[in-house]
């Protein structure tokens, strides 16, 4: 294991499962995890310290720390703030909600993140995540690539899930995902979904669905289902960890893995600078090593420029 040195910013639900994914891939010699809550971050990191004398994986050095912590960080991943504000138990809870109060959180934690480093890959969980990526990438002078949002990598994965169950399919067969916004305005790019290079309009004829393939009820199944778990359990975790700790391995491992990330337009679908959002990526040591402005149908070009309206309306709340 090379000498890589994660830093992780929050550690609630989120961030706490993302540092026991960490601890697992072996690919850390070193963790620092930072928190308002200096005893959480205490807690965590030698509750984690303990588990490496149960395992014979590689010793990790777990600990709590703070920012001057991150000067030497290969890697950050921000999950601070809160994840889920639940207004009404039948309303769905919109990440949009967070806009305010997590606006605020990012600009100091960048604030803290800068006062010591500009190198590391930064990886934001945070949400409202599009909004929340156009602070962190426009308000710090971070260098363009070396941040980005986990972005429509979860939502894709819930897609996947969709179509495979459905089809009673591996999920990992299934080739697809979501751009736009990482909540209730992504949506499904169908005109690029393909099992093995069965294509949109080719799956109901090849495999038997529990029902027809249909853009808008498959975009609105992946939609729905984070609040199936949000209402159920309180909030989300182990699919966005993951979804986090896969990015962070296709950087340290160079992977150029292509990948629906978040990040600041300049000039694709036609925003220059002005909106973050996802699209395909190329992520590599260089953190976003490219955008591949995919060419999308016209019904899915509506879409995005819903999707992007959505994110600016919440960009305005944040005073972005
Ligand atoms: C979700 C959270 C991470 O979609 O926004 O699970």
């Amino acid at each position: 294991m090379k000498n890589n040195k994660l830093a992780i910013i929050g550690v609630g639900h989120v961030g706490s499962y993302v540092l026991a994914d960490a601890m697992k891939t072996e690919l850390f010699s070193e963790i620092v995890v930072i928190d308002k809550d200096k005893d959480v971050a205490f807690g965590e990191a030698l509750d984690q310290a303990h588990a490496t004398a149960l395992t014979y994986m590689s010793n990790t050095n777990v600990y709590a720390g703070d920012y001057q912590d991150v000067k030497d960080a290969d890697i950050i991943i921000i999950a601070a703030g809160p994840s889920v504000i639940i207004t009404d138990k039948n309303a769905k809870p919109d990440r949009a909600l967070l806009a305010e109060v997590n606006a605020e959180v990012i600009r100091e934690v960048m604030e803290g993140i800068t006062t010591y480093t500009k190198d590391a890959i930064i990886i934001l969980i945070t949400n409202p995540l599009d909004t929340i990526v156009y602070i962190a990438e426009n308000e710090f002078g971070y260098p363009k690539g070396r941040l980005f949002g986990t972005g429509t990598m979860l939502d894709s994965a819930r897609l996947r899930h969709a179509v495979a169950s459905n089809y009673n399919i591996d999920p990992k067969s299934v080739t697809g995902y979501m751009m736009g916004e990482h909540g209730m305005t992504a949506f499904p790019v169908f005109s690029r979904l393909n099992v093995q290079g069965f294509g949109e309009k080719e799956l109901d004829i090849h495999f038997q669905g529990k029902e027809a393939l249909n853009r808008e009820v498959f975009g609105q199944k992946v939609v729905d289902t984070a609040y199936d778990v949000i209402t159920s359990k309180g909030w989300t975790n182990a699919a966005i960890a993951q979804a986090a700790i896969t990015l962070a391995k296709a950087v340290l491992l160079d992977e150029r893995s292509v990948y629906p990330v978040c990040t600041t337009l300049n000039g694709q679908y036609g925003y220059e600078g002005d909106v973050a959002l996802s699209m395909p990526c190329i992520i590599g040591k260089n953190g976003v090593e490219q955008q591949l402005e995919i060419e999308l149908d016209e019904e899915e070009i509506e879409l995005l420029h819903k999707s992007a309206q959505y994110i600016q309306e919440t960009m305005r709340i944040a005073g972005t």
